[in-house]
């Protein structure tokens, strides 16, 4: 049996070593290393997948929430409302630009933003929400976008986890998560459903006014070649990564379907265990499966973790510590809110290795690695 990992970028990239090479090599021999056609194709090609106007790549996903928060040319003391249960990234951001991260519960099911405490926490400060598609999730976007329009407040979609995720408005209207709000963004780490052979990341969106200011923002606030308008940054997603990013972006929905397999086969060798919830699926939208993510619901989450551990069975806790009771935070006094559901999960979660190129072999081995501890 291959060696098992939480994602296994290399075997992907066997598979497809011939493309990538190709296109690498032709890169270098064009010397079009940043901002050459290699990028300009990727982003039209993404545009296209998404169905969305405008594709801005950059440097990471980081980079891409920081981009779409200056574009909203927000003043120091704003308030953004997001969840405490995410990766640093997303509310990293906020405190960076001297904003003020206000957070929220998730829902117990999904995990993402729960619309009712988001329409708790807006006040006349309030001037954007940063939903995350937690894990390949969409979050309920309809009901976060109708409380959005209410209050004239924009929408950051955090989307590093759900490309190629499919949002139902109704049963006809389907769209692209990272495409359904004021601006999207995502990241290609890697390990992401769509991930470069380094760091990437893009800002989606269908205004053109927004557009033209994130493209000027993210190269230094440069309206044209030394006349900076804004005060920017500079992130660029490099010709080589966008060449790659091409070839795997063809094979995205190929590449979902296999985590989704995936997670089918966990989900029904889980089915009998009582101190386990698998993962919800919300009927509001695909799940990509960014990551696989039980609830141990019996108190013994980091029993399980290091019975898996000693058994070279790979898992994480994403994530143990959740954004409000970060000590970044702390001048913010978040350790005070309480969130109790975000509390919970932070308790109860564990992922278990989910990729493009889990075996049935690999797949029963987790699966009865994590059964054996519940016997
Ligand atoms: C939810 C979320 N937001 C933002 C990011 C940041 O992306 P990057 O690592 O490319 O900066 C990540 C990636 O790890 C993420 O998972």
């Amino acid at each position: 049996m291959r060696a098992l990992q939480m994602v296994d970028t290399k075997t992907q990239y066997e598979k497809i070593k011939e493309e990538v090479d190709r296109a690498v090599l032709a890169v270098m021999n064009s010397s079009s290393f940043i901002n050459g056609p290699a990028v300009r194709d990727f982003a039209d090609q993404l545009a296209r997948y998404l169905s969305v106007k405008h594709v801005i790549p950059c440097a990471n996903g980081t980079d891409a929430l920081q981009i779409a928060l200056m574009a909203l040319d927000l003043q120091p003391g704003d308030e953004v409302i997001t969840p405490s249960f995410t990766y640093i990234a997303t509310t990293e951001v906020i405190a960076l630009l001297r904003l003020k991260p206000v957070f929220v519960e998730v829902d117990p099911l999904h995990f993402c933003m729960d619309p009712v405490a988001l329409e708790k926490a807006i006040t006349p400060n309030t001037k954007a929400i940063v939903p995350v598609h937690l894990y390949g999730q969409a979050a309920p976007m309809k009901e976060i976008l109708r409380i959005a329009a209410k209050y004239g407040i924009a929408v950051v979609e955090d989307n590093a986890q759900a490309i190629g995720c499919d949002y139902f408005f109704t049963e006809q209207e389907k769209k692209k998560t990272g495409t359904l709000g004021t601006i999207g963004c995502t990241s290609f780490y890697p390990s992401k459903n769509l991930g470069a052979f380094g760091d990437g990341g893009a800002l989606f969106t269908n205004d053109d006014a927004l557009a033209a200011s994130i493209q000027m923002i993210a190269n230094h606030g440069q309206s044209k070649r030394y006349y900076h308008d804004v005060v920017g940054c500079n992130s660029r997603l490099d010709a080589m990564q966008a060449a790659i990013l091409s070839i795997k972006l063809s094979r995205l929905d190929q590449y979902n379907l296999a985590r989704r397999q995936a997670a089918d086969f966990y989900d029904s060798a889980f089915a009998g265990c009582s101190s386990l919830l698998t993962p919800h699926r919300a009927a509001h939208g695909t799940h990509v499966f960014h990551q696989y993510t039980l609830r141990v619901t019996n108190g013994q989450r980091d029993a399980l973790a290091d019975h898996l551990t000693a058994k070279k069975i790979p898992n994480m806790i994403y994530y143990p510590v959740p954004g409000h009771r970060q000590k970044m935070f702390a001048s913010f006094q978040t350790q005070a809110i309480d969130l109790p559901v975000t509390d919970l999960l932070t308790q109860q979660v564990i992922s278990l290795p989910i990729h493009t190129e889990l075996d049935q072999e690999q797949l029963q081995c987790i699966a009865n690695g994590v059964l054996e501890f519940f016997k």
